[in-house]
């Protein structure tokens, strides 16, 4: 049974994975600090699962902690790398930290796959990297614009180093472009868990419904968009979450062509976050609380995935709708309120 080492494991798309990993046969080690997540996730997956999940709950930019997961699981046989900051907005405020968390901690997992001669790196990118694109929707070839946030800026910093990292490495590569991922496990047994008032749409809106926030804003609309919100393409995690054990299993098999190979993960459908939150409305029977506020600095205008490489190649079907990634968020919501024990020490953090 192949190991793999899941980074950010804790973590909303982190632990999502591993709950699709294990279920397609792989056993699963997490590597997460918790600084921004709740290892409490972790009883969700078991629950699902089955399975205990160890978490190293390891800084990634020590690299003596890093390096220690390494000699202390020689087996692991492909890596997934979550473990990053990935606010838009934080970014603005803090890019320093953004470039050094998210730089040095990838660049401290490269030098272990290097020593250690990890066959497999998947790497969690984002559709940030291709700033506000010329086109949509983008495809993976779409020429790379400038970032508009720093965490865009980490993200394509992020992918260069491992382009270049593999031209001379006999790791085998997949950065994988995630667009807005969203919903929680059908089950209900895991889902997002945000520290303190939610950066992002989904969050924010189901922690307005239930009375977590009392106003949730809509960051502008006065885009050139046909209702002037922002336009979004939401990607269930689940759905996601599945692409990654396709990944590994693309790699395992040899389907690769190069050692560093992208796809672009979305629908293929844009929607604008207006339209979002009507879809949450219709689907929750509640009336949302939000005002129109002004513009989000960093905020692109405009993006959604062309996916035909990862369905034509990975064998990827996204399955869920807007409408189950709103109904999945909303019961997580009822139930992280319900299980106020359970996950006591995550709510307590939220304002
Ligand atoms: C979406 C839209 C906001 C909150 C995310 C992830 C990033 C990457 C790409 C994976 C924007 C608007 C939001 C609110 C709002 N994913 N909004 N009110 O910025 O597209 O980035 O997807 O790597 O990691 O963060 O997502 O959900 O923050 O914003 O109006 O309270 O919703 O202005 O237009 P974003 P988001």
């Amino acid at each position: 049974m192949a190991k793999i080492l899941v980074t950010g494991g804790c973590g909303y798309i982190g632990s999502h994975t591993i709950v699709d990993l294990i279920e397609n046969g792989y056993d699963v080690i997490s590597a997460d600090n918790n600084s921004r997540s709740n290892p409490a996730i972790l009883y969700g997956v078991e629950q699902i699962t089955g399975k205990k999940v160890k978490n190293y709950k390891v800084d990634l930019c020590s690299f003596d902690d890093t390096h220690a997961i390494f000699q202390e699981n020689e087996d692991i046989e492909g890596i997934i790398h979550f473990a990053a900051y990935k606010a838009v907005g934080e970014s603005v405020e803090k890019p320093l930290m953004y470039f050094e968390n998210n730089l040095n901690s990838l660049i401290n997992l490269l030098k272990c796959v290097q020593e250690f001669d990890v066959p497999y790196f998947v790497f969690s990118s984002s559709c940030t990297v291709y700033g506000n694109p010329e086109s949509i929707p983008v495809t993976e070839s779409t020429p790379i614009k400038p970032a508009e946030s720093p965490y865009g800026w980490s993200k394509q910093m992020s992918e260069t180093i491992i382009q270049e990292f593999a031209k001379n490495s006999s790791c085998n590569n997949i950065l994988l472009r995630y667009f807005n991922p969203a919903g929680a496990h059908p089950s209900v047994a895991i889902g997002e868990m945000p520290l303190g008032r939610p950066q992002n749409l989904v969050p924010a809106i189901t922690q307005t419904a239930i009375g977590r926030i009392s106003k949730m804003m809509v960051f502008g609309n006065d885009y050139s968009t046909r209702d002037g919100s922002c336009i979004r393409d939401f990607i269930h995690v689940s759905d996601l979450a599945h692409a990654h054990t396709l990944a590994l299993q693309f790699l395992e098999n040899k389907n690769n062509n190069t050692n560093c190979e992208v796809f672009n993960l979305g629908t293929g459908n844009g929607v604008t976050v207006l339209e979002a939150i009507l879809a949450f409305e219709k689907v929750s029977g509640q009336k949302l609380n939000y005002e129109i506020g002004s513009r989000r600095a960093g905020d692109v205008v405009a993006i959604y995935a062309n996916n035909d490489l990862a369905k034509n190649v990975l064998g990827w079907n996204p399955a869920y709708t807007l409408d189950d990634i709103m109904d999945t968020a909303w019961k997580w919501e009822l139930k992280l309120k319900a299980d106020e024990t359970v996950f006591g020490v995550i709510n307590k953090g939220l304002n």
